[in-house]
């Protein structure tokens, strides 16, 4: 099958840092579906792995987490999916990535691939999706629909998991949604996903809330920039409130929430597959009801640009877009 990968950790301008190489087709274990990969999107964790992670010699490391295909095969005990079905998720970080022909992922962790979308639109979602929803409701407990009142600030709107945390909130939660964005595109696109209010990232945030009519809210996002935000972000937590991070500061003064009681909540999307905790399928259910929620038109995908066919060129340049930090929604890339 074809794939593309690195043997090599490499800055994204070098051509080796990814290239097309042809891998054997892998079997299925009990839980797994193999699946026929049609489209994948791309994603910051793809460029961190890229220049971490240097597989053993004389081996390829293939990236990607986040694909739509249809069922090939099925192991021996799975029982949520059969072969034809159109499928989409995210995959696990200790396995090979989706950027390949054929992949292999835990019928656990996947969902079925929402009617309406095109292959390219859903594939845009599964690991944003999956991340927004955990820290929604999983790590801030945040009630659906009348349950929880209050705001959330999500630092980073724009960005891939802001684009689907702005729209869960807002069309499952009474939560008041306030999105950070720096720039003109960015502040509209947080606005036609629903948030309610957009303030600038780049500038002092406690004056433009106040100016919005909020001294300080209960539940703070922080997708992006976390260590340069985290003080700013401190300030306007309210007091007893939550502040969930999911990306990588290297140092966090914890002791700047003591005085607050404010509590630090992580979500990483890959601790159920990775640690195979008891409720992984609940990452199935989750992608099942998003996609319930897509097909009825309450969710949108957050699909910006497609790049062309699943290459080593193509990845090169979705991984120059993700490396700037600036990218709006979400690449994929289709067929190969
Ligand atoms: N823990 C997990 O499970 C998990 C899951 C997914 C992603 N992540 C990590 O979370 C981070 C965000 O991922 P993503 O896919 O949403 O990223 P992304 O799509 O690359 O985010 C791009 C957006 O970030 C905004 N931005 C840039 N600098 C910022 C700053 N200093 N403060 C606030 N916003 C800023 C930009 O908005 P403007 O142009 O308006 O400035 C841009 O629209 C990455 O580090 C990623 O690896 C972790």
């Amino acid at each position: 099958m074809k794939a593309i990968g690195y043997q090599r950790s490499l800055p994204i301008e070098d051509p080796q840092s990814l290239v097309d190489f042809t891998a054997e087709v892998p079997q299925p274990g009990a839980r797994d579906l193999l699946v026929r990969v049609q489209a994948v999107s791309v994603n910051p964790v793809d460029t961190k792995v890229r220049v971490r992670k240097t597989p053993p010699a004389g081996e390829y490391q293939i990236l990607g987490w986040d694909a739509v295909g249809v069922v090939e095969a099925v192991g021996a005990e799975v029982m949520l999916f059969k072969p034809g079905d159109a499928v989409f998720y995210a995959g696990s970080i200790v396995r090979p990535g989706t950027n390949a022909e054929f992949h292999l992922v835990d019928e656990r962790i996947v969902g079925r691939k929402p009617k309406s979308l095109s292959v390219a639109q859903a594939a845009a979602m599964p690991l944003t999706t999956i991340t927004a929803w955990e820290l929604l409701f999983d790590r801030f407990q945040v009630g659906r629909a009348s349950a929880t009142s209050g705001a959330l600030l999500i630092a980073g709107g724009a960005g891939g998991v802001g684009s689907m945390l702005i729209q869960l909130a807002r069309q499952l939660t009474s939560l008041t949604v306030i999105a950070t964005a720096s720039r003109a595109e960015s502040r509209q696109w947080c606005l036609d996903l629903g948030a309610h209010h957009v303030v600038d990232h780049s500038q002092p945030l406690a004056p433009q809330l106040k100016e919005i009519g909020f001294s300080t809210v209960p539940l703070i996002a922080s997708l992006t920039g976390t260590e340069k935000n985290y003080p700013g972000l401190v300030e306007v937590l309210a007091p007893q409130g939550k502040f969930g991070l999911i990306d990588d500061p290297k140092m966090l003064d914890v002791t700047l929430l003591k005085q607050k009681s404010g509590s630090l909540h992580w979500e990483f999307m890959y601790t159920r597959s990775m640690f195979g905790t008891a409720d992984i399928q609940a990452q199935h259910r989750l992608l099942n009801e998003v996609a319930d929620l897509v097909d009825a038109g309450k969710l949108r995908s957050t699909l910006t640009r497609e790049l062309g066919a699943i290459n080593a060129v193509n990845l090169r340049e979705a991984h120059r877009e993700i490396e700037s930090g600036r990218t709006i929604g979400k690449i994929v890339l289709e067929g190969f």
